[in-house]
């Protein structure tokens, strides 16, 4: 880690404890913006480390906007797959754990046009070299196994700092990794408020707090590896996923992420969906071994997952009700950018009525 990252690292971390402090005392402070990419369903990690703060954000009175980031689908790979589809399963994802549309705009990148158009003064605002620079574009391309890098992907934080800066988002829930992210959003909006006049807030980044919990193989939870349990799963398949987790040859299961880092991370699951510690987990389970183990594991996801599955089944069949709350979201978040474009062509001197 580069001594610049570790810097920004350590001031976000001091940060956003004290904007935990000021969410508990003034929610309405805030505005979040947040969402994924419509790229497949989402998992038992994305719930833990995202969903859930999402959740506990929104009902502690934070306003909070999600984005379901369709033209990042199409920036690092040739095909996006079925998606609709995948728009409305992501939909049915976030209603289903307590996203709720009334309080929560949900909304698509493609049915927002004031908020792309934000993005070409944006692109004034930055420079090549800096993009190039940019670790997380770096880091998105190396992931595409040598594919050439597209355009879209080149830019792609100043995309998302129109996501952020068309709602005028002073909050971004992050993980570490997505630090430079957020850097660009705030380098954009500085300059262009230096530049025309201060227009937008300088989006601040939200720690998340929460355990990073990794695969069933100990891997980073991703669908690419075959290692996730998705919140769409069925108590049986996620049996079955569980029961080819990794483990090892001691009998007697103790918690040690140091030394046992898949037993500690089967562990970090079930205790992250049950409250309880992953040691008085261990210790209940004593030397039943690998099997016990999962067992135990595939009891809590289950239990944990059991109303929210019931919940996207129902809405799964709804389709309808998924169009309508997306037609909603989509019909506030253009209210909201068309207002932010007219602001933004006043400062920039491009209003030419008579
Ligand atoms: N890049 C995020 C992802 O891949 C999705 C996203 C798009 C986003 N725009 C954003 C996240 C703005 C936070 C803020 O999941």
């Amino acid at each position: 880690m580069s001594a610049d990252i570790e810097k920004t690292l350590l001031r976000s971390m001091a940060r956003s404890d004290e904007i935990e402090a000021e969410i508990a005392s003034d929610p309405g402070k805030f505005r979040v913006l947040t969402g994924d990419r419509p790229t497949g369903r989402l998992h038992l990690g994305h719930y833990l480390g995202t969903l859930a703060n999402r959740v506990r954000l929104q009902d502690a009175g934070v306003e909070t906007w999600i984005i379901v980031a369709d033209y990042q689908v199409i920036m690092d790979r040739d095909d996006a797959g079925p998606l609709a589809e995948r728009v409305f399963g992501l939909v049915a994802d976030y209603l289903s754990v307590g996203i709720d549309p009334a309080k929560s705009p949900i909304f698509t990148h493609s049915a927002v046009p004031a908020l792309n158009q934000l993005m070409l003064p944006f692109l004034s605002m930055v420079t090549d070299s800096e993009l190039r620079r940019n670790p997380t574009v770096k880091a998105e391309h190396a992931a595409t196994g040598g594919r050439p890098m597209s355009g879209l992907l080149f830019t792609y934080p100043v995309h998302q700092a129109a996501d952020i800066l068309f709602c005028k988002a002073n909050l971004v829930p992050v993980g570490k990794d997505q630090l430079p992210h957020l850097e660009t959003s705030r380098v954009v909006a500085r300059r262009f408020n230096d530049k025309y006049a201060p227009v937008f807030p300088l989006p601040e980044a939200l720690l998340s707090t929460t355990a990073n919990v990794l695969g069933i193989d100990g891997e980073k939870m991703s669908k690419s590896r075959g290692n996730t349990i998705e919140l769409a799963m069925t108590e049986d398949e996620t049996a079955k996923q569980l029961r080819r987790a990794v483990t090892d040859s001691d009998r007697r299961i103790t918690y040690d992420p140091v030394n046992r880092p898949e037993v500690a991370n089967l562990l970090q699951i079930a205790s992250s969906c049950s409250g309880e510690s992953p040691q008085a987990l261990a210790e209940q389970i004593g030397d039943g071994g690998g099997a016990a183990l999962k067992a135990l594991v595939t009891e809590s996801v289950n239990e944990r997952l059991r109303p929210i599955r019931a919940r996207r089944k129902e809405l799964e069949s709804d389709r309808s009700y998924l169009a309508s709350v997306l037609a909603a979201g989509n019909a506030k978040a253009n209210e909201t950018a068309e207002s932010t474009l007219a602001e933004v062509r006043e400062a920039m001197g491009m209003i030419y009525s008579a």
